[in-house]
């Protein structure tokens, strides 16, 4: 029997991708963007229980001035305020309530969306007037994050 030894050289060829795709710079100082960011946002987690047919606790985020309203718990969005806000404050649980958290169906916002949130407010949440205002509502599951 013979036996051959065949030596392979493998040369391995390394590509260093330069990835580093940080966006910290433009994430500070771009301001959110509500048809890219927030309405989605609201969208997918909170028309479900609050638009038109549905408005959940008296309040519509469907259209601006539904979203902007004050009920007898407070004011779901104050400009420049998110701490006042309810849209804002009630995607935390505080004081231990946690059946007073939106969304109410046990999904709760990540801290990425609640920041997002708190900025868009904290800037003056600018909802457009107009179509552009309007919200839809989900009429499928996200299949999606
Ligand atoms: C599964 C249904 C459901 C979803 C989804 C939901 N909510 Fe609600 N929401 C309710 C119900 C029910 C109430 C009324 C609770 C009450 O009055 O005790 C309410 C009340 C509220 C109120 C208080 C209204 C007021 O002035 O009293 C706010 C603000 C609110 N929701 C925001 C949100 C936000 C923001 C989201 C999405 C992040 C969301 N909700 C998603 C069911 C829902």
């Amino acid at each position: 029997m013979k036996c051959s030894l065949s030596i392979l050289v493998t040369t391995t060829v390394l590509a260093v991708v330069g990835c580093s795709q940080s966006n910290t710079e433009t994430d500070s100082i771009a301001p959110v963007d509500f048809a890219m960011e927030v309405r989605p946002l609201l969208e997918t987690n909170c028309l479900a229980c609050h638009h038109g047919e549905v408005s959940m606790g008296g309040l519509n985020l469907q259209y601006r001035d539904g979203a902007f309203a004050a009920s007898d718990r407070g004011t779901s969005i104050v400009p420049g305020d998110p701490d006042s806000s309810l849209i804002y404050t009630m995607t935390a649980i505080r004081h231990g309530k946690q059946d007073e958290v939106m969304p109410a169906d046990g999904v709760m916002l990540t801290e990425a969306q609640r920041k997002l949130l708190h900025r868009w407010i904290k800037e003056g949440a600018h909802w457009p007037t107009g179509e552009d205002g309007v919200l839809k509502p989900l009429t499928i599951q996200p299949g999606k994050a």
